[in-house]
Formats: structure tokens, C-alpha cells, sequence
């Protein structure tokens, strides 16, 4: 397609990932909040996320994201859904806690699947990781919702943290066996936003262990991102420290809560504010702008990747 939103380093920007509230039920000890750090006046419009979304898809885009915080603490989320223009992959990530509530209205406004943070199958891990002493029982019960409801396949999000769930691993690929193959577990590498370094997790470790117990591996083009297929179960690694082929990869624009265009999770100084009144035309102006204004935060030329964490 010649009208595609292509930046400086030739990345074709294929999904948008829109923040639409820092409102949230928990407290995670690590939470990057999507890399905002500005509590937003006024959380971004039902119109202008339905405008900002009508304007990426004339370039190509068909895939759109929900994050928060919370999405769910929206309690027009299933109306945003409702208005979107037609796309291939409508998606959330949540902490599951609404879900129990909301899956099978969410699943007939048109979303089609959700992410469902899980950093712990244990009670008081549960607790210490998200502040939550009653959270776990309601995102278990939020999985079987959205299983029940076919937002699938459901990806079950499992921070890595030293010293709390890191031999948690086992547990979690029994967990989604429960699923017959509508549960993909997803390991992240934990990035250091809330002085966290101390439950930094050795991945190179973790890697050698999936690759030895995986039937067989594949490499997704999005962020590069290593899939396991162990015990039936599709286990992916999310790596994104000092991974220049994560950045080099990497095909998405964010939008913020308070409705600003955001070339990358790690930056706030390249941000482009979209306001209310602002037309589609308009707004396709400033994506290419933001497109314009990405870069890779792990570049590949330089001889030593700094970690700027
Ligand atoms: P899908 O594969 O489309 O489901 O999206 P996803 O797995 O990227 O979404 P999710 O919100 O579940 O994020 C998984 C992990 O990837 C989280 O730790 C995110 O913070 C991280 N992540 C997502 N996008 C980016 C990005 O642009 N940069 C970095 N550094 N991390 C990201
Ligand atoms: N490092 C890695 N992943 C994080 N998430 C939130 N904060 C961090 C962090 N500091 C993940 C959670 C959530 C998703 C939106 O991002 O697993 O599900």
C-alpha cells in the first residue's frame, strides 16, 4: 500500500494501542502505566478515540489495543468498542478483575480478544505483587468468563519477579493447559519503572529453560518475540531490555489517556496532543508527524546497547 504510515527506519505502523484511563482497581508494584507520567486533565473521548482510529485505518492499520490502567474502570468501554470503524483484531489488556461482569458484553460490542495480567496463581504473591488481597478469585473467574464468552485466544500476562513468582513458571503453563489451547501464556521481562531492580529475573536463564523443553519454536515479527510450544501449551517471551530487534520490530503508535499521540513506550518528549475539536484530516496530519518522530530505543548501530532504564 503506498499510503501507509512508514517511519525513518522503515517500521510500517500496522496497530494503534490507545491508553484510555489511569484509573485502576490495583496497584502493582511494577506498573509502567504505559510510560505516561501526567495525570490527565480530562481522559481522552469516546470521538476523538473513534477519530484518531477512522484516521490510522485510511493508512492500512487494523489492529487496535485498549490499555489503561484499567480499561474496564471505563464504563463506556463497550460503547468505544461499539463506534470503532471495522478492524481485524480488536483487543484489551486487563487485570481480568471486571471481566467475570463484563466479557460477554465486551465480546458482543465487538472485542475479540483480551490480555489478562496474572503475575501469580498464589494468594499471597497475588497480594504482595498487586496490592490486591481478594483480586486472584475474580481474575480467575474473569478467565473462565472470557473464555465462555470467546474472547480468545486469551493471553495470561506473568511479569517475571525474582524472589516472588519466578519458579512460579510451571504452575502457570499447567494453568492454561486447562484452557484445550485457548490460553497462551506470556512471560515478561520485567522493566524497571518503579525502582524494581532488585526482582529483575535473569531471562537469558529462562530462555535456555523454555528452548530446552519446547517441542518446537517460532520467532513472531512483532517485537521479535520468541514462542515456546511446551506440553501443548504456546508459551511467548516478551523481552524487550537492551533488544534492539525488539525496537527494530516494533510496529505500533500509542495513543495516551489524556488523547496525545506517542511514538514510544520509554519516551515523553516527542509527544503530539490531539485536541477534541481536531477533524480526521487533521488528525492524519499529526499521525504522520508521530510516525515521523519514531525512533528505536535500542538501536541496532550502536556498538554497545545502553540501557537507558
Ligand atoms: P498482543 O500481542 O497484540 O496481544 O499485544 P501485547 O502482548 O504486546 O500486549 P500486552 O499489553 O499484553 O503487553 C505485553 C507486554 O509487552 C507488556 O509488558 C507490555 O508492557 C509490553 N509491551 C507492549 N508494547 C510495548 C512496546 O511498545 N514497548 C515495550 N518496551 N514494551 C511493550
Ligand atoms: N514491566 C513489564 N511489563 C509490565 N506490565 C506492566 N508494567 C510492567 C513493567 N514494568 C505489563 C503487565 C500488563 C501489561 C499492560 O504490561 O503484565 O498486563
Amino acid at each position: 500500500m503506498n499510503n501507509e504510515l512508514i517511519d525513518p527506519y522503515g517500521r510500517v505502523i500496522t496497530s494503534l494501542r490507545i491508553s484510555i484511563t489511569q484509573k485502576c482497581n490495583l496497584n502493582c508494584i511494577y506498573c509502567h502505566q504505559e510510560g505516561e507520567n501526567e495525570k490527565p486533565k480530562r481522559e481522552i473521548s469516546l470521538d476523538t478515540i473513534v477519530k484518531i482510529t477512522t484516521s490510522a485505518t485510511e493508512f492500512g492499520v487494523k489492529k487496535v489495543k485498549f490499555s489503561g490502567g484499567e480499561p474496564l474502570m471505563r464504563r463506556d468501554f463497550e460503547d468505544i468498542i461499539a463506534a470503532l470503524p471495522e478492524l481485524k483484531d480488536i483487543s484489551a489488556t486487563t487485570n481480568g478483575t471486571f471481566l467475570a461482569e463484563r466479557a460477554a458484553s465486551l465480546a458482543d460490542s465487538g472485542l475479540d480478544r483480551v490480555n489478562i495480567s496474572l503475575p501469580s496463581l498464589n494468594k499471597d504473591h497475588y497480594k504482595k505483587i498487586t496490592g490486591s488481597p481478594h483480586g486472584l478469585p475474580k481474575v480467575l473467574e474473569g478467565i473462565n468468563a472470557a473464555v465462555e464468552a470467546g474472547l480468545t485466544p486469551i493471553k495470561l500476562n506473568m511479569v517475571l519477579l525474582k524472589g516472588i513468582n519466578e519458579f512460579e513458571i510451571d504452575d502457570a503453563i499447567n494453568f492454561a493447559a486447562r484452557f484445550d489451547g485457548n490460553v497462551i501464556l506470556q512471560l515478561i521481562e520485567l522493566m524497571n519503572f518503579k525502582n524494581t531492580r532488585q526482582f529483575m529475573v535473569d531471562i537469558n536463564g529462562i530462555e535456555k529453560i523454555l528452548e530446552s523443553r519446547a517441542i518446537f519454536t517460532k520467532e513472531r515479527l512483532m517485537h521479535r518475540r520468541k514462542k515456546y510450544f511446551i506440553d501443548g501449551i504456546e508459551v511467548e517471551l516478551v523481552r524487550p531490555i537492551d533488544n534492539s530487534k525488539f525496537c527494530a520490530n516494533c510496529n505500533r503508535l500509542r495513543i495516551t489517556s489524556s488523547s496525545k499521540l506517542k511514538p514510544c513506550l520509554m519516551r515523553n518528549d516527542n509527544l503530539i496532543d490531539i485536541n477534541e475539536e481536531a477533524a480526521v484530516e487533521e488528525i492524519k496530519e499529526m499521525l504522520k508527524c508521530a510516525v515521523e518522530k519514531r525512533e528505536p530505543y535500542y538501536e541496532e548501530n550502536k556498538k554497545q546497547i545502553t540501557c537507558r532504564i
